[in-house]
């Protein structure tokens, strides 16, 4: 529970406003496991525009934790996957004139296409996780699929303007967690989450992983990516014991009634 992966595509992108070989996100990563993260994520885009084909080999050879690749249906880029064979493969939508992943992959729409991917990258041995929005159908379409996780994207808890559209947002990505449990699958999380952001979530203690890339190489700039990835772990294990607490209210409480 509350795990954290660590997207390090920003690292790249540093690197590549210059084409240079500085800052290596493969560095990165290990930076950020001796921080303290549980994984590493990076998305091999088909314009590869951040992460390039050398950092994902060298990502897979040098990850000690669980290696997350983020990927698309593209038959070049499932390829490459099933030969390199991250520890878990998200599907996500993409776009060419986005500036990152907006929104969730349309699970119910492309499933069809989504299904035999599926199967080869789940008959390889890696985990298969849908990238999707907090809602029944998609969660649903996602099992059927047969995908083994899906990650709830929270960019609309995240983006939300005021305190009433932030609880709804948090209510939304609660039904649909408890939904995936259901079906049996994995349930993540992940986009826009920041250090200001995060405990609300995290304290809702059934998310086994938490996929952080901007915020965490944000503060990195002024503290340094260990700092940065440690202070995201403590916030995550700080919301778990909050869970517990509560948890143990309810139970008194309950237990006070009878
Ligand atoms: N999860 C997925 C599937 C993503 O595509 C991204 C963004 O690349 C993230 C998590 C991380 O989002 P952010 O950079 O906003 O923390």
């Amino acid at each position: 529970m509350n795990k954290l992966g660590v997207n390090i595509d920003h690292v790249a992108t540093v690197r590549q406003a210059r084409r240079a070989d500085e800052p290596d996100p493969v560095w990165a990563a290990a930076e950020a496991e001796l921080g303290g993260a549980d994984g590493i994520t990076f998305h091999l885009r088909e314009d590869r525009r951040h992460i390039t084909d050398r950092d994902a080999e060298l990502l897979k050879r040098t990850v000690a934790t669980k290696l997350n690749m983020e990927m698309t249906l593209d038959p070049g880029i499932v390829k490459i996957a099933l030969r390199l064979k991250p520890d878990q493969c998200t599907l996500v939508p993409e776009h060419r004139q986005e500036l990152t992943t907006e929104g969730g992959l349309d699970v119910a729409r492309l499933r069809r296409r989504l299904a035999p991917v599926v199967k080869r990258l789940n008959g390889a041995g890696i985990i298969t996780s849908a990238f999707i929005e907090p809602a029944k159908e998609q969660v649903l379409a996602s099992a059927a699929c047969g995908f083994k996780a899906i990650e709830l994207w929270t960019g609309g808890y995240a983006h939300a303007q005021n305190e009433p559209a932030q609880a709804a947002a948090l209510e939304e990505l609660v039904i649909a967690l408890e939904l995936g449990w259901d079906c049996g699958l994995t349930v993540h999380a992940g986009h826009g989450l920041t250090y200001r952001n995060i405990e609300p979530v995290a304290a809702l203690g059934g998310f086994e992983e938490f996929n952080i890339g901007h915020s965490i190489v944000a503060r990195a700039v002024f503290v340094g990516l260990r700092a940065a990835v440690r202070e995201m772990k403590r916030l995550l294990d700080r919301a778990l014991q909050t869970a517990a607490v509560l948890d143990r209210f309810d139970v008194e409480e309950a237990a006070q009634k009878k």
